[in-house]
């Protein structure tokens, strides 16, 4: 993996390249949608949806989950901060052209130095990631953070992370096998959740967890099945990813983790009793 100032450099290369569109943060614009939905439908089921709830994002980059959250729940007030001042300044734009100026706030400040970052609530209703922990470089470190996170939600809040982990992306990867492709790797400013370490730790924290495989289906159209039909290409626009990811959208409204365990994302929901 690289070390941490190179992981910097690139956040703040791709912010200044796409300033507030989505390459700014992903390639996969299906991936983005299934990620807001996800989020959203868990703040419904827990009882957000009409309330004033205080929400934060870690790693927020240019905030299109924010916008995304905001324009599902009109009373909600979202924070965001993020590390790379480039991110801040697009989302600072995007919530003046969204006209969310009024219910979202953007600062600069580190996962790793919280109380370091000035403005943030003590406490809020929900502190959620999405794709910003596999970017610390070590477990230990990833553990501190998700320490810090779950000191700002409060009792009966949720911490709610978006994040890869290898234990699925390895079963992703066999599927490839089983069809004949080669195993992917990681990118190499990312180190993907390893949930034996991860998972005991939130346990420690006495936190109540239970995970959602939110992006199955997607995944394995994205990644193998697309892939094993097109000599391995991996084609972001292929009318079946875009088929599966409203599949796999509306069946998780009805039923969650319907399509297994083989994104490379999964969402760890856990409650502060
Ligand atoms: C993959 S992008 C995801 C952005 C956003 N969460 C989304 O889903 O659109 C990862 C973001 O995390 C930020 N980031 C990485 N490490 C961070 C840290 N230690 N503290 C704050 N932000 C961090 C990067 O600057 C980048 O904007």
């Amino acid at each position: 993996m690289m070390d941490r100032e190179q992981v910097k450099a690139h956040w703040r290369d791709w912010a200044s390249k796409f300033g507030t569109a989505l390459g700014a943060t992903t390639r996969t614009g299906t991936a983005k949608m299934l990620e807001i939905d996800a989020l959203a439908r868990r703040m419904s089921a827990i009882g957000l949806g009409d309330t004033p709830a205080h929400v934060l994002e870690v790693g927020c980059g240019n905030g299109l989950n924010c916008f995304g959250l905001a324009a599902k729940f009109p009373r909600m007030q979202l924070d965001g901060i993020d590390y790379t001042a480039e991110m801040i300044d697009a989302a600072h734009k995007a919530a003046v052209a969204n006209g969310f100026q009024d219910r979202s706030r953007f600062l600069v400040g580190n996962a790793l130095e919280l109380s370091a970052a000035s403005g943030l609530l003590a406490q809020y209703d929900v502190v959620f990631t999405v794709r910003c922990l596999i970017n610390i470089e070590s477990v230990g470190l990833q553990m501190r953070a998700i320490t810090d996170l779950a000191a700002r939600v409060r009792e009966g809040g949720h911490l709610i992370m978006i994040e890869n982990s290898m234990a699925t992306y390895d079963r992703q990867n066999r599927c490839r096998t089983l069809l004949d492709l080669p195993a992917r790797t990681p990118a190499a400013f990312n180190l993907f959740f390893d949930e034996t370490r991860i998972l005991p730790h939130l346990k420690t924290l006495g936190l109540e967890v239970e995970i959602e495989d939110f992006i199955s289906l997607h995944d394995l159209m994205l990644y193998v099945l697309v892939p094993a039909i097109n000599g391995g290409t991996v084609d972001y626009d292929h009318p079946l990813v875009h088929a599966a990811t409203l599949l796999n959208i509306a069946v998780s409204a009805e039923t969650s983790n319907a399509f297994g365990a083989f994104g490379q994302g999964r969402m760890f929901v856990c409650r502060k009793p």
